[in-house]
């Protein structure tokens, strides 16, 4: 029989072993497309993210016309990945379901959460991602906004092109103990 505690174990070293691996990818195969079925699991990851007072205050626009992956690549600095994507997600703030007064600002961190979410899970099924930055780019998020035809009440946050990648390379080196500062 199968022991539960070693079964919980290993689950929690394919977790970590998922973070611990993820990078950000921006070379993709453009001719083999994300299904549908898969890009649908990665949205059920995104809206499995923590927000403050479960506000789930998103909106995730699925792109995958090869004519407005390219329009999005030539329109945004730092997003030429979207060229090579057959598939990207951009995450969207929902004004209506910001919260009011000094806690309004907290759609950033949800949709972070939620964006983070995306890359995990993509990495997770085999996939490559990375996420390109529009808020708080005023430039940035008109270009989205005109681009992909976005209602004025959705607010562009980022890009995030998902493929199968082409490259890959070895995670950056990141742990560093001198972030750490201890009460005990
Ligand atoms: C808020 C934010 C904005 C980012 N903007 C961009 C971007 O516009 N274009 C891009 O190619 N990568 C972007 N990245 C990805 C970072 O460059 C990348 O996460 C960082 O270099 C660390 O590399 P890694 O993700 O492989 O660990 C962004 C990441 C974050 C969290």
């Amino acid at each position: 029989m199968e022991n539960t505690a070693d079964t919980n174990k290993d689950k929690t070293n394919i977790i970590l072993e998922n973070i611990l691996s993820r990078t950000s990818d921006r070379m993709f195969d453009p001719s083999k497309p994300v299904g549908e079925e898969t890009l649908q699991t990665i949205l059920q990851a995104a809206m499995a993210a923590p927000s403050a007072v479960n506000r789930q205050p998103w909106q995730f626009v699925v792109v995958t016309n090869r004519g407005l992956l390219d329009q999005l690549a030539a329109a945004l600095p730092y997003c030429h990945a979207a060229s090579l994507a057959p598939a990207a997600i951009v995450v969207c703030g929902d004004k209506s379901r910001f919260l009011e007064g000094e806690d309004n600002e907290l759609w950033v961190q949800d949709l972070s959460a939620a964006s983070e979410n995306i890359l995990l899970a993509s990495h997770a099924l085999g996939l490559g991602s990375v996420w390109t930055c529009l808020y708080p780019h005023n430039d940035r998020m008109a270009s989205a906004w005109e681009i992909l035809d976005i209602p004025q009440d959705f607010v562009p946050f980022n890009v995030i092109p998902i493929g199968y990648v082409t490259q890959t390379h070895t995670p950056l080196a990141k742990w560093n103990p001198a972030a750490i500062t201890y009460r005990t």
